[in-house]
């Protein structure tokens, strides 16, 4: 499996060379609501972290961040975005395949995976999901993100059905999730994860390219067993400021 990759053959180049860069200087929404609640700390990667909205957030808040992609571009940008975020100390980048990255049991406190098991075939993304359910400490969390057959550029129904605008990078996505097929993993005993949230959502995107539609699959869990004092999603039952 070659990682060597040519700017003509990353499809994500252009978007990652553009001034104002694909997909925004916001971290995930579900990320940001993660990291507004824990104190963060230990290691973390991101697998397929693209320009690293992810990557810097996590490490302004005190993670150790490996970020892993295979667009050498996008690692770049990375780069300089932590340079100027100040946390430049706390980010390795690793130009690879996911798919070739061994990620060892029990090691990391945060696992973000958003938008790229999507990108590689259904057996590999059950693979890397299997180790990233292993890599995760008892006390970190996991989040992945995933398009759906609800997205516009799905060739299943109903995404195929639908005529609302496609993202300019849907060529990339390659394995669209069925309805309850990432729950479905996160369930199954052998991933020993406990489900804090999951959703089944269409969103509209305006972080790169023109407006375009999701379906999109998002997954917040934690191990079995373990009971954070953190919601991981803007609380629904805040409690009453004295
Ligand atoms: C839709 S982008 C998401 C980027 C980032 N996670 C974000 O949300 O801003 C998908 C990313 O996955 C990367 N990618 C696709 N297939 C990959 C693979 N097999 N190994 C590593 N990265 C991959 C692409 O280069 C791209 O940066």
């Amino acid at each position: 499996m070659t990682t060597d990759m040519s700017h003509s053959a990353d499809p994500f180049f252009e978007p990652y060379d553009r001034k104002n860069v694909a997909y925004g200087d916001e971290p995930t929404a579900a990320i940001a609501a993660f990291l507004d609640q824990v104190d963060g700390g230990g290691r973390a990667i991101d697998l397929g972290a693209g320009a690293g909205r992810d990557t810097v957030a996590l490490a302004a808040a005190g993670f150790d961040v490996t970020a892993v992609d295979l667009s050498g571009r996008g690692l770049e940008r990375i780069h300089e975005r932590a340079k100027s975020g100040g946390v430049a100390n706390r980010v390795t980048t690793k130009e690879a395949d996911v798919r070739d990255v061994a990620l060892a049991a029990n090691t990391y406190n945060a696992i973000v995976a958003t938008t790229v098991l999507d990108h590689i075939p259904a057996a590999d993304a059950m693979r890397v999901w299997g180790q990233m359910t292993e890599a995760l400490t008892d006390t970190g969390m996991l989040f992945v993100e995933v398009h759906t057959t609800e997205d516009p550029g799905s060739p299943e129904h109903p995404g195929c059905d639908s005529d609302a605008p496609i993202s300019e990078t849907a060529g990339a996505v390659i394995n669209y999730f069925r309805p309850n097929q990432l729950a479905s993993w996160a369930v199954d005993p052998k991933s020993r994860l406990r489900v804090l949230r999951y959703e089944e959502r269409q969103e509209w995107d305006y972080t790169h390219g023109p407006e375009h539609l999701h379906g999109k699959a998002i997954l917040l869990a934690v191990r079995e067993g373990f009971y954070p004092d953190w919601f991981g999603q803007p609380a629904a039952f805040p409690r009453n400021a004295s």
